[in-house]
């Protein structure tokens, strides 16, 4: 099923993108917002979210099992709009397929590096298992080890969420909790390292206006850009289909689709990427 060395990637395959559920569709809107034309193939593994209190071995099986069904689409380039996945599954994924596969943590610090003076102090907000990982120290050390991280670890965020809470009294005092800490060490940066933070970014800038947000969208995209153009692999045609699939259908990454896409998306639906 994996693809082979051999075959040739075309421009006018897909990019595959995909995360545990809704959260990585703030990835897919920014690729989409500075990628036209690229047709997109997106998996929402809404019906086994969270990753992010799950085992490496778990995380791991999921994103083998996700990428398979995405290289069965044609891919041409894969996408891990996943934070947790892309803290213990990249190299494993990469392990298995020659098609190109960026994560989400090298783009975050890249963003970090480019806003941030060296002395300054960041958190980073993240699902257990991310911060768990150390992905995040392990590539910021290797872009600027004087910058000093503060790691946290938000599990109540992504069930808020996916419930549609991210405006409301329970999100603000948990946000409390979980920030109040980083305020407290002077934090000047904070990075949303689970993909769906973007969408409670708005609750935490209301407490919290002193942080200088960053979030992996925008640097994720232009690295794939770069990506596509230096491999001769960039579409260029005005015909690019967006299709999202998830592995369960919820109202909350119904409501998100219509939010984020309205009408561009041309296909959604359940698909079955397990046997049982
Ligand atoms: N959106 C995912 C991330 O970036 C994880 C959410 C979860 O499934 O726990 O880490």
């Amino acid at each position: 099923m994996f693809r082979l060395r051999s075959t040739p990637l075309l421009a006018t395959m897909p990019v595959g993108v995909f995360d545990s559920g809704l959260g990585g569709l703030t990835v897919l809107r920014e690729i989409h917002r500075q990628l036209p034309h690229e047709n997109l193939v997106y998996f929402g593994d809404t019906a086994r979210v969270p990753y992010g209190n799950k085992s490496s071995a778990t995380i791991i099986r999921y994103s083998h099992e996700i990428v398979r069904f995405l290289l069965a689409h044609d891919v041409k380039a894969i996408v891990v709009a996943c934070n947790t996945a892309s803290s213990y599954a990249l190299d494993a994924i990469r392990e298995t397929t020659d098609v190109p596969v960026l994560g989400v943590i090298e783009p975050a610090v890249q963003s970090l590096v480019q806003k941030a003076q060296a002395a300054s102090v960041a958190g980073l907000i993240a699902t257990k298992g991310t911060i768990a990982s150390g992905a995040y120290e392990r590539v910021l050390s290797s872009h600027n080890p004087a910058q000093r991280l503060i790691g946290k670890a938000c599990p109540l965020l992504v069930p808020l969420i996916e419930e549609g809470y991210a405006e409301s009294h329970a999100a603000d005092l948990i946000l409390h909790d979980y920030l109040a800490p980083l305020a407290k060490a002077n934090a000047e940066y904070l990075i949303l390292g689970c993909t769906h933070y973007p969408l409670i970014a708005q609750a935490i800038q209301r407490l919290y206006p002193q942080f200088t947000l960053i979030d992996s969208a925008e640097q994720t995209a232009l690295e794939l850009k770069t990506l596509l153009q230096e491999n001769n692999l960039a579409h260029t045609s005005d015909t690019a289909r967006v299709e999202l699939f998830v592995s369960d259908m919820t109202e909350s990454m119904r409501a998100l689709k219509d939010l984020f896409f309205a009408d561009r998306v041309d296909r959604f639906e359940v698909a079955q990427i397990t046997e049982d």
